[in-house]
């Protein structure tokens, strides 16, 4: 699997488990738009997978927060058409995650489809959304913040200064800069 030897860190230990599911979820079930992409590979939404589930850990989310993040992670970049900004690409992953509940008997999670749905678009309007909407609680912002700084944690492999550690939103997102870099030097020895 994937990044296996990483999920022995002490770090990655607690989230193993939750990774190996959402990973074979994804490598087995998921299909991805643009399989030959460059920047938006599943190897990237693996190390958002396990970065997001890291954080979360850190601020002591539930199992089934933990779930919606990881779902979120392997389902966000499935539907891009190309590797640029693609706004638009959020929702209709979160369509794609939708459909797929469905069919596949899939716990269906509101904040999953929300977070999906505005990654590609700015906080200020995915929070807005996401405090308006009904199904949700205020928790969802938070799990929206700890996603938005997991992937853009991984913007390390556009290049060392891609990722303005200032633009960072949670406290945990700093703690895991250097992490993330690890990680991204583990991955490159496997597949990107
Ligand atoms: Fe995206
Ligand atoms: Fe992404």
């Amino acid at each position: 699997m994937f990044l296996t030897d990483i999920l022995n860190d002490p770090v990655c230990q607690p989230i193993k488990k939750s990774y190996e599911r959402w990973y074979r979820v994804m490598e087995e079930t998921i299909e991805f738009w643009l399989p030959d992409s460059e920047w938006h590979t599943k190897a990237h939404s693996a190390r958002v997978l396990i970065l997001a589930l890291v954080m979360g850990h850190q601020k002591g989310l539930s199992d089934e927060e933990m779930n919606a993040l990881g779902m979120a992670a392997i389902f966000h970049d499935s539907r891009r058409l190309d590797d640029g900004i693609d706004k638009g690409h959020g929702s209709r992953a979160a369509a794609y995650y939708k459909d797929y509940c469905r069919e596949h008997n899939l716990p269906y999670e509101a904040v999953t489809y929300y977070i999906t749905y505005y990654h590609d678009q700015d906080d200020s309007l995915g929070m807005s959304e996401i405090a308006k909407s009904p199904s949700l609680s205020e928790r969802a912002l938070l799990l929206y913040q700890i996603f938005k700084d997991a992937d853009a944690l991984d913007r390390f492999r556009l290049g060392a200064d891609a990722l303005d550690v200032n633009m960072l939103r949670t406290e945990e997102a700093y703690k895991f800069v250097e992490f993330a870099k690890y990680l991204l030097l583990k991955s490159s020895k496997n597949l990107t």
